[in-house]
């Protein structure tokens, strides 16, 4: 057994790689947008208004090989275009990567490393033949117990504005459309098909709108219009954010489609900015469709424009000509309805490094009294507790779309996920790692705590490992509808731990988990350190090993805030039709921050296993009015004994008469340095950063007065502040 763990990642990798070699992709010629609606106008006025309506239309649940396909069409020809989920990987499909979700890669604050995941996920989705990657999410986390938070990047706008660009830039690099989705205020499961989101305009551009701006300015090709209501008028009929905003304000020049079946009529719908329904089906699995010939007719009895349809169809071949998807692009490869029936094609090559790599960097250390990083040397036995740390003895996909929790958690479920081609769990990891030199005891049977604490009496230390998953409303997960039910750990994780650290005083709490769970346990003095492995995908154990060994140096930081008390956040899922998002500007750490409510661990949290030090910062402005640049220095200098990296983090105040929230994130950088070293770090605002939205003009303005950059390690952990005016 220890032999097949110890090479079941290698046969893995050396395959892979040599097939990927052969695989090598000539690099797309991408267009800009102009040059793309020149090439798409000329082939959309040689075509007919059915021509142009198919382009536009789904084929319908389940009866093309993607998850949404739409028709092709001759004379002039354009292809179907294949769409396929989702945001951390293909979906439904073999030989492919399982990488780290999105919440992960935002918690490593890693801008380029964010970029290199988008441009692998990129080459495998065009590897495939999909035109169109589901995915990135960049629903902010507004409620800790929401189903869908593991697929976006958190709980901040900056934040989700950076990585959601990042991700963006990367996968079109490789001349794949990416999706920003779901637009907008689809933040909880529960009543998604069923409840209006009411949200005030100042709210809506400072907090929910913030990453798609940060998305269209990077070119995104196409944005995907949510399932529930925006005051009372469904997400896809809605012309306000779709016509008005998005296409309207933002610019934005790709299209819109529906969620999947999120399309509600066809003249009210194409009318107020939706250009493309999906899959196709007014009730998924049906023969009907809003679009089809319910849209020529339309046209003909005068309530669409052909204007419009030429539009509609126009944004969708240009997106298609700027990714340069007109020359080289493979066949399509998947095949959702019949998995057999797809094309064997290996688009693997080397990414598992990228996901092992950013595995680690996405992980949090929590707590650590020094018992980290561990050493090999210095231990004869390591206990491993939780079945955390363990397969799923029917197989890492044994539960379609992982709609199932057993053994170590890498992914949530639903229709974010893809299929592991093989999962590392915790146990494999660490026991390839320590091979002869520590003896393993373990149990993964989580309700035996008698067991636990005999087995972690044994050892020097205890791993404790526990869990907790969430997901997409379709599937129920022991009685969890999507959301979570609560905050607690799974699988009776907080009894393990608590058995653990009765019987050992040196317990270390490994933690797999959506979103921020409650800590009970945590001012035991017997848990030494709490590692948060967040949803890292098929490289986990090896990621985990990495941290825990010391190979490398803790870097992640929280991408939201972990509270004390469940009734310390201000939002939770509510089982309403309508949901009054109240908070307003309130959300996550600015909640904490305006009702001076400590947090156990704050947004932007994260140790490491040296330290930094922070220099005096220094502001400079220059420019005025919406020219305006104000630029902030900082040198940064690691000051223990380690090489690491640290995440220097920007956050300003406007000035009071603004009425904002105390601080708001508006920039980071994530900095490599040997111990002893020291970096000059700089951010600029501009425009974008010293902007609130004003209700009265509908126009982002910067308020005059006092503002305050503030420079630390965290949201809390602030080193230095410096005021500026402006007038
Ligand atoms: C989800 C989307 C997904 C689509 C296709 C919907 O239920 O909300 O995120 O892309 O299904 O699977």
């Amino acid at each position: 057994m220890e032999c097949g763990i110890k090479t079941l990642p290698s046969i893995l990798i050396t395959a892979g790689t040599l097939l990927s070699t052969s695989l090598a992709a000539p690099t797309p010629q991408l267009l800009t947008w102009d040059e793309a609606y020149i090439k798409a106008e000329a082939l959309v006025s040689q075509m007919s208004l059915e021509q142009m309506v198919n382009i536009t239309t789904g084929t319908k649940w389940r009866r093309t090989p993607c998850i949404g396909n739409t028709y092709s069409v001759s004379e002039p020809d354009f292809p179907a275009l294949c769409l396929q989920d989702g945001p951390l990987g293909i979906r439904h499909a073999d030989n492919v990567t399982a990488g780290v979700a999105g919440v992960t890669a935002a918690s490593s604050w890693d801008k380029q490393a964010i970029r290199e995941r988008g441009r692998y996920m990129g080459r495998e989705f065009r590897g495939k033949g999909i035109h169109v990657q589901l995915g990135p999410s960049v629903d902010i986390v507004r409620a800790p117990d929401a189903g869908r938070n593991w697929e976006g990047f958190g709980e901040d706008p900056y934040l989700q504005g950076v990585a959601g660009a990042e991700t963006v830039l990367g996968i079109q690099e490789e001349g794949v459309v990416a999706t920003a989705k779901h637009y907008v205020f689809n933040n909880q499961e529960t009543n998604r098909k069923a409840s209006t989101s009411n949200v005030d305009e100042r709210t809506f551009h400072e907090i929910y709108l913030w990453p798609y701006a940060r998305m269209v300015e990077a070119g995104v090709g196409s944005v995907m219009c949510s399932y529930n209501m925006i005051d009372d008028i469904w997400g896809c009929e809605n012309d306000y954010t779709m016509n008005t905003v998005l296409k309207g304000e933002l610019g934005f020049r790709g299209y819109i489609m529906s969620d999947w079946g999120a399309t509600h009529s066809t003249v009210l719908s194409v009318n107020s900015g939706l250009d493309m329904t999906m899959p196709g089906d007014i009730i998924m699995g049906d023969d009907y469709t809003y679009f089809g010939s319910n849209l020529t007719d339309a046209v003909d009895r005068g309530e669409v424009t052909a204007e419009r349809v030429a539009d509609m169809t126009t944004r969708i071949v240009a997106t298609y000509y700027k990714m340069g998807q007109d020359k080289d692009f493979p066949e399509t490869a998947v095949n959702f309805v019949n998995r057999t029936m797809a094309l064997e094609v290996f688009v693997q090559a080397d990414h598992h490094k990228h996901v092992r790599s950013m595995g680690a960097a996405g992980t949090v250390l929590l707590k650590n009294d020094g018992v980290l990083p561990l050493s090999i040397d210095s231990i004869d036995t390591l206990a491993l507790i939780g079945s955390d740390a363990s397969d799923d003895p029917n197989g890492p996909n044994s539960c379609v779309s992982r709609g199932c929790s057993n053994g170590t958690l890498a992914m949530g479920w639903g229709s974010g996920t893809a299929d592991f081609p093989y999962l590392i769990t915790p146990h494999q990891g660490i026991e390839a790692h320590v091979g002869d030199d520590v003896e393993l005891t373990y149990t993964f049977w989580d309700w035996d705590v008698e067991e636990a604490a005999e087995i972690a009496r044994q050892a020097d230390i205890a791993l404790v490992f526990s869990n907790a998953d969430s997901g997409e409303e379709h599937i129920i997960v022991d009685g969890n509808v999507g959301d979570r039910n609560n905050l607690s750990l799974w699988h009776n994780g907080d009894a393990l731990i608590e058995a653990a650290a009765e019987a050992n005083e040196n317990v270390v709490v490994i933690i797999h988990a959506v979103s921020p769970v409650l800590m009970p346990w945590i001012d035991n003095p017997h848990v030494r350190a709490v590692v948060w492995s967040g949803i890292p995908g098929q490289e986990s154990g090896n990621s985990l090993v990495d941290i825990l060994f010391g190979a490398v140096n803790p870097s992640g930081r929280l991408p939201y805030t972990i509270a004390r008390n469940e009734e310390d956040y201000g939002v939770l899922v509510v089982n309403e039709t309508v949901i009054e998002y109240t908070e307003k500007l309130e959300l996550g750490y600015k909640h904490f921050d305006a009702h001076d409510i400590e947090p156990l661990f704050e947004f932007g949290f994260g140790l490491s296993y040296t330290t930094f030090e922070y220099s005096e910062v220094e502001v400079d402005t220059e420019g005025e009015g919406d020219d305006i640049k104000v630029t902030a220095t900082v040198e940064v200098t690691n000051s223990g004994d380690v090489d690491g990296a640290e995440i220097p983090q920007a956050y300003i105040s406007f000035p009071e008469s603004a009425g904002e929230p105390p601080k708001h994130l508006r920039g980071f950088e994530k900095v490599y340095l040997k111990a002893g070293k020291k970096s000059k770090v700089t951010f600029e605002f501009g425009k974008t950063e010293l902007s609130i939205w004003d209700s009265d003009s509908h126009e982002w303005v910067i308020p005059s007065g006092e503002f305050t950059v503030h420079v630390g390690a965290s949201s809390r952990d602030i080193r230095d502040s410096v005021s500026f005016t402006v007038e």
